[in-house]
C-alpha cells in the first residue's frame, strides 16, 4: 500500500505500478459500461481493473470502477498481500486474516476527503454520478451495487454494514432490497416496529477491504468496520455523521446519509434486476414490487468520485472475481473436526468444490456433508463436489476432469433434500419461492477416487505442476505462456 493511506486511491495507485488498470473512456452508462464490464470477465483472462471516465454526458473525472479485484494481482494488492502470492494461499490467507486479527475500532476523526463536496436537503442528486443501468431488462439505474450501508441497533448500540441492492428512483430517494434475515434488516425493522425511520449511511466506493467485509457474513453484534481496522492494521477513518451520527469512512468516494422509512409508511416498485443466478428471479421476496426506499438527507463526495460497480454478472464469466469466500469455508470446515482439507473453492455460490487427502474410508462423505452444514456453503446451493488433492479446486478444468472420470453417477452422486435456499433460486419453483418453504435439493458429487481401491485407480498420464512450471520458467521468452 501507499505510504499515506487513502482508501480506494491507495489501491489504485499500487495496481497501476503493476499495469492493471485500464482506462475507457466515452462510454454510455445505459448498458455499454455493463456489456464492457461482462465482455471483459467473459473473455479476458486475468482482466485488467476497468476505470471508466468521460462517461457519456459526464464530466470528466466522474468516474466508475469495474472488477477492481477479478485478477489473482488486484486481489492480493487489496488484501496487503505480495502480488505473486498463488490463488489458492490467497483465498486460504483472505479468511484465515479475517477470522483471526485482533478488530480495530474505526478513529472518529474530524473530517477527510469524502468531505470535499457536499449536498443538502433538496440539492441532494444521485443522478450527479454516472449511476448504471447495466442490463437490458433492469428495472431502471443502480447506484447500489458496490455499496457498503451503515445503520446501528438501537437495542444494543451495535453498528452493522452489509452490502444491498440499492435503485436510483429519483435524485434523493433510493430503492434498497435487503433479504429477510439479513441484519440490516432487523436493524431496521426494530426501528419500524416503533414506526420510526431507520437512519443510514451508505457509502458507493472506498477501499476494497471496506467492501469485502460488507457483503461477508459475521455473527450479529462482531463489528465489520472493527475488522477492516484489524485487517488494516491501523483503525479505520471515520467521520461522525452530521445528520444520523453513524460512522462514514473518511476516505470513501461518495456516501449519503439518510432515513430508511417504516415500509407503513413508505415503499416503491422496485427492480426488476438482473441478479447474482444470472436470472431476474421473482417471487417472495417481491422482486419487482414494493420495497422499502431510502429518503436522502445529505450527498457526500470526494473530488473527482469513483462510483464502484458491482452489478451482478452472469455468474458463468470466469474471470469477474477472484473468490475468497472458499478460505472462509476452509476455515469452517477445520473448525468442524474434517482433516485433510487441502483446499476449497466457491465457483459460484451454487457450485462448491473441496479437496481432501483421503485418509481413511468416509472422509470423503465426512467432508461432502461438512460443506452443507457450514455457514458458507448451507444457503443458495446446489452443487458440492470432493476431489483428490491433485485437483486444484479453483481449477475449473481440472474439477471437471475428476467429475468425469472419478465419479460412477449410481454410486457417487449424494442427493440430500430440503437444505435452505434462497427464493433467488431460479429453479424453485414459482408458488414455492412465493409462499416458501425456501429450501432445494443438493448434490453432492464425491469426485475421489473410490477409498476401498484407490491404490488401483489408474496412473494419471499428465505431467506434473513441477514440469510444468519448469518448461514455463525455461520458454516463457518463446511462447506466450499467460502470466498465473
Ligand atoms: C455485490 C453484492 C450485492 C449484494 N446484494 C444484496 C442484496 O441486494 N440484498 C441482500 O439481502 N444481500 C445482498 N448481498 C449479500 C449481503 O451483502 C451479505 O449477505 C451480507 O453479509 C449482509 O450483511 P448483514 O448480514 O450484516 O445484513 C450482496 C452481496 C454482494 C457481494
Amino acid at each position: 500500500m501507499a505510504a499515506e493511506y487513502d482508501g480506494l486511491r491507495s489501491f489504485l495507485a499500487e495496481c497501476e505500478k503493476h499495469g492493471e488498470v485500464t482506462v475507457i473512456k466515452d462510454a454510455d452508462w445505459n448498458l455499454e459500461v455493463g456489456a464492457i464490464t461482462e465482455s471483459v470477465s467473459e473473455l479476458i483472462d486475468e482482466p485488467p481493473a476497468l476505470m471508466f471516465d468521460e462517461i457519456k454526458g459526464y464530466p470528466k473525472g466522474y468516474r466508475v470502477l469495474s472488477i477492481p479485484t477479478a485478477s489473482r494481482v488486484r486481489m492480493a494488492l487489496a488484501l496487503g498481500l505480495p502480488p505473486e502470492t498463488p490463488r489458492m494461499e490467497l483465498v486460504r490467507h483472505a479468511a484465515s486474516r479475517i477470522k483471526n486479527v485482533p478488530p480495530i475500532p474505526p478513529r472518529e476523526v474530524e473530517t477527510g476527503p469524502i468531505m470535499q463536496n457536499v449536498m443538502r436537503d433538496n440539492e441532494c442528486d444521485v443522478f450527479k454520478f454516472p449511476v448504471l443501468k447495466s442490463h437490458r431488462l433492469d428495472g431502471g439505474r443502480y447506484i447500489g451495487t458496490g455499496d457498503s450501508l451503515i445503520n446501528r441497533d438501537p437495542e444494543t448500540g451495535y453498528v452493522n454494514m452489509g452490502t444491498y441492492r440499492m435503485q436510483a428512483h429519483e435524485g434523493n430517494l433510493l430503492g434498497l432490497w435487503m433479504s429477510p434475515g439479513q441484519q440490516g434488516r432487523i436493524i431496521a425493522e426494530r426501528y419500524w416496529k416503533e414506526g420510526k425511520p431507520c437512519p443510514v449511511v451508505a457509502t458507493f466506493g472506498g477501499d476494497p477491504l471496506v467492501f469485502f467485509l460488507s457483503y461477508t457474513k459475521f455473527p450479529f453484534g462482531m463489528s465489520e468496520l472493527d475488522r477492516v481496522g484489524g485487517m488494516l492494521g491501523r483503525p479505520l477513518d471515520v467521520i461522525k455523521g452530521p445528520i444520523t451520527g453513524l460512522p462514514i469512512p473518511a476516505h470513501a468516494e461518495i456516501a449519503i446519509e439518510g432515513e430508511l422509512m417504516p415500509p407503513s409508511v413508505e415503499t416503491r416498485k422496485e427492480g426488476p434486476f438482473g441478479e447474482w443466478p444470472g436470472y431476474y428471479t421473482q417471487g417472495a421476496t417481491g422482486m419487482d414490487d414494493e420495497q422499502p426506499v431510502i429518503r436522502i438527507k445529505a450527498i457526500y463526495h470526494r473530488d473527482n468520485p469513483i462510483l464502484l460497480n458491482m452489478a451482478p454478472q452472469w455468474p458463468g464469466a470466469p474471470h469477474h472475481s477472484v473468490r475468497f469466500e472458499g478460505g472462509i469455508l476452509w476455515e469452517q470446515l477445520e473448525a468442524a473436526g474434517v482433516p485433510g482439507i487441502m483446499g476449497t473453492y466457491v465457483h459460484h455460490p451454487m457450485m462448491i468444490v473441496v479437496a481432501i487427502k483421503q485418509m481413511y474410508a468416509g472422509h470423503a462423505k465426512q467432508a461432502g456433508m461438512a460443506v452443507l452444514a457450514a455457514g458458507t456453503g448451507a444457503r443458495n446451493g446446489r452443487f458440492v463436489v470432493v476431489v483428490d488433492e491433485d485437483i486444484d479446486p479453483s481449477n475449473m478444468d481440472e474439477v471437471v476432469w475428476a467429475m468425469t472420470t472419478r465419479v460412477d453417477p449410481k454410486d457417487d452422486i449424494q442427493i440430500v433434500e430440503n437444505c435452505w435456499a434462497s427464493p433467488l433460486d431460479p429453479r424453485m419453483p414459482p408458488d414455492v419461492s412465493a409462499n416458501g418453504p425456501h429450501v432445494n435439493s443438493r448434490a453432492i458429487f464425491y469426485a475421489v477416487r473410490p477409498w476401498a481401491w484407490k491404490d488401483q485407480f489408474p496412473k494419471v498420464n499428465r505431467i506434473s505442476k513441477d514440469e510444468m512450471a519448469a518448461v514455463v520458467k525455461k520458454y516463457s521468452g518463446v511462447l506466450p505462456f499467460p502470466k498465473r
